[in-house]
């Protein structure tokens, strides 16, 4: 079906990564050293060395603030800008096992982001393998008499990403309800577009969306890379715009007969390759369908890992990801697209991104590189109008994950594993804080290497990023910042957090404000480790400026005032929730935390245990007890004996 030149056009393709959670490879690790699973590319041991240091760069670079609103300034940006786009065929893995067995680290990947952005991230659950689902009322059983929420079956379709075809039980949705009343999440959901003739099951999907998220349902998206349909073989070769058009009608009239509570709930077109957004609205998409529609929304990764243009080796391509460049041709590709989209009053929003398409680049995606490249994208982005950017999460077989699990049969003793493209999450929701109207400026710094935006509020700066894409620990590429106001004074200190590695290519050694997410494979549980550090910086209000160093390679984040730091931090760090990983129930594979016992308990059990090694069971056995001793509930564990593993505990973010 698929031919090889319509292959060759496909570059850049976003499509998703190839699901393999169930191919688990190593064996459950007693040892306090770790089974390398061998060929599931979210461990992979690959380092990358990072591109010598470009050379002439400027030691003092001026940055000069206006004391008003600039011209130029973005739209009002939140601190949730930054999310997570999760592969319907892993949204188990990723979310629970069900609507009563969540996962705690990624209620704590979730967490940090509301402590920071004042309101819940938004999480899509969709992709490739939404268009051949459909939701069933009751779960299935696996080859292991488990009850599973999803089931995956593999066709081949030509589909290069082999995206599994899927079944889900409408515990799905219980599971996304539940995970917004514990932590505020939005949502966007995909729906089946794959028989548009046959949308009866996809309406009762959107129905139940509605019906159980609410207002945490930001809008359901129709039809995933329709212009990739002829080329995987879903439509025939002449399906084009118009045909799509045609299918699209058809749907929404269906929708409509639905009388559902929100009728403007649609996201789309969500093109990637073959059709330009610009295209499909020059068809009049949003005249069409305006009613309907809620976002504009589109999938862009800057290269693919498909191999199907020959195979790409990380190393080559490293260093189109350290400049600034990546992120200015990530914007070119919508610059007429996104005045458009907002001027016709609709958000647009990137649905799906990463470094690579199918999977990422081993050593690349993973790599702190990867995490600048994050934050200088997303940064771009938003400084472009985007409203909201979301990061792909796929399986053990993906390495651009910002969060994996561990794998199925290792779950009992291991626990997460944090990539380094999570930490562009946290520094982009404390440059954009709580007030839901941080707008952001590209400053032009003059080396694409040392790139840096500033970000007014109410008409007042009150941030300031600057990125150093550079790796010299010689110290020769350090830069400084030198902030200046232009119709005022400097304030008489700044305060500076910084995103710290010692090399662009770094995988753990990674710390946001003095902070780590795991210092090895399989050592996060989705919270924060160490005291936060922010550094406070003298300024010379007689000279009018602030000199904030930045080292090679490093972020520094800099809050022009108490309150603007304030704004972005998580309350008060001694009460900030966060959810205990270490408790597992006797019997089962599953840390289980009970959202109805959660919401009436007031979590009182001190700081939760440290994972900092390794682990393994006679660890896991120590942090069990450990943590059974911290839980203040008692009472709780022995009634909920069977039933309840995980403790909502206060402890430090
Ligand atoms: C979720 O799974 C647990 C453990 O298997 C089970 O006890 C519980 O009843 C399940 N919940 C739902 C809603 O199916
Ligand atoms: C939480 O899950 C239970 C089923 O286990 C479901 O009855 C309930 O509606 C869910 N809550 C939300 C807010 O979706
Ligand atoms: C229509 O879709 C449902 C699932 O949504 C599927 O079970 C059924 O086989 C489809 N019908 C046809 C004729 O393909
Ligand atoms: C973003 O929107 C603002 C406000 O509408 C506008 O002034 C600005 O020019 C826009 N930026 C771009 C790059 O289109
Ligand atoms: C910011 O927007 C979110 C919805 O995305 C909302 O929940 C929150 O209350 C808003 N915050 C402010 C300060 O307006």
């Amino acid at each position: 079906m698929l031919t090889l030149p319509l292959l060759l056009s496909l570059l850049g393709t976003a499509a998703n990564a190839a699901v393999t959670i169930y191919n688990v490879t190593a064996s459950s690790s007693t040892s306090a050293v770790f089974t390398q699973p061998t060929g599931n590319s979210a461990y992979s041991p690959l380092i990358l060395v990072a591109p010598n240091p470009p050379g002439g760069l400027q030691k003092d670079v001026p940055i000069v603030l206006q004391t008003t609103t600039p011209a130029g300034v973005s739209i009002g940006q939140k601190g949730s800008f930054l999310g997570f786009s999760v592969e319907l065929s892993v949204a188990d893995a990723v979310l629970g096992y069900n609507s009563t067995v969540l996962n705690p680290p990624f209620l704590n990947y979730l967490a940090n982001i509301k402590e920071r952005a004042g309101h819940g991230p938004t999480v899509r659950v969709g992709g490739n393998s939404q268009d051949e689902s459909a939701m069933f009322p009751t779960t299935f059983t696996d080859a292991f008499g488990h009850q599973r929420m999803i089931q995956k079956w593999r066709v081949d379709n030509g589909n290069p990403t082999e995206t599994p075809n899927i079944n889900f039980a409408i515990d799905l949705f219980y599971t996304m309800g539940n995970i917004s009343a514990l932590v505020d999440a939005d949502w966007y959901f995909g729906l089946a577009f794959d028989q548009p003739y046959n949308d009866s099951n996809a309406m009762l999907v959107a129905r139940t969306a509605e019906e159980t998220l609410g207002h945490h349902l930001i809008a359901m998206q129709l039809g995933n890379e329709p212009d990739l349909y002829a080329g995987h073989g879903r439509r025939t070769g002449e399906y084009g715009i118009p045909e799509y058009f045609t299918e699209y009608s058809h749907f929404l009239g269906d929708l409509q007969a639905q009388n559902l509570p929100e009728e403007k709930i649609i996201l789309g077109p969500s093109v990637c390759c073959t059709w330009s957004t610009q295209q499909v609205l020059d068809a009049g998409y949003i005249q069409q369908y305006g009613n309907w529609l809620k976002v504009i929304g589109v999938m862009h990764y800057p290269a693919n890992n498909c191999g199907i243009s020959g195979v790409i080796n990380p190393q080559d391509i490293f260093p189109n990801y350290l400049t600034h460049k990546s992120a200015q041709t990530f914007v070119q590709n919508y610059i007429t697209t996104a005045p458009s989209v907002i001027n016709a009053g609709l958000p647009f929003v990137v649905l799906e991104t990463n470094t690579a398409s199918c999977g990422g680049f081993p050593g690349l995606s993973d790599s702190f590189g990867a995490a600048l490249w994050g934050i200088d994208s997303a940064f771009a982005l938003a400084a472009m109008n985007f409203s909201q950017v979301l990061l792909h999460v796929g399986g053990q077989s993906t390495s651009y994950n910002p969060f994996t699990p561990p794998p199925t049969k290792m779950s009992k003793d291991h626990l997460w594993t944090t990539g380094a493209i999570y930490y562009s999450t946290l520094v982009v929701a404390e440059a954009f804080g709580k007030s839901n109207a941080s707008q952001i400026i590209d400053l032009n710094l003059p080396s694409e290497f040392q790139p840096g935006y500033a970000i007014y509020e109410n008409g007042v700066p009150t941030r300031v990023a600057l990125i150093n894409f550079v790796t010299d620990a010689s110290g020769a590429s350090d830069f400084n910042g030198v902030i200046s106001f232009n119709g005022g004074t400097v304030p008489d200190h700044v305060s500076v957090r910084y995103l710290e590695a010692p090399s662009v290519s770094e995988k753990f050694n990674i710390k946001w404000a003095g902070q780590n997410m795991g210092s090895a494979i399989f050592t996060s549980d989705g919270r924060l480790t160490g005291d936060v550090q922010t550094i406070v910086i003298p300024c010379d209000q007689a000279a009018n400026n602030c000199v904030v160093p930045v080292k090679a390679p490093s972020v520094a984040l800099v809050f022009l005032s108490d309150d603007a730091l304030s704004h972005s931090s998580p309350e008060d760090p001694a009460s900030s929730l966060t959810f205990a990983t270490s408790v597992f129930t006797a019997r089962g594979q599953h840390p289980i935390i009970d959202p109805a016992v959660l919401k009436t308990m007031n979590g009182d059990g001190g700081v939760g245990p440290r994972h900092t090694g390794s682990t393994s069971k006679g660890q896991s056995a120590q942090l069990l007890g450990a943590a059974a001793r911290s839980a203040a509930v008692p009472a709780l564990v022995s009634v909920f004996a069977l039933a309840l593993g995980v403790m909502l505990v206060a402890g430090r973010g």
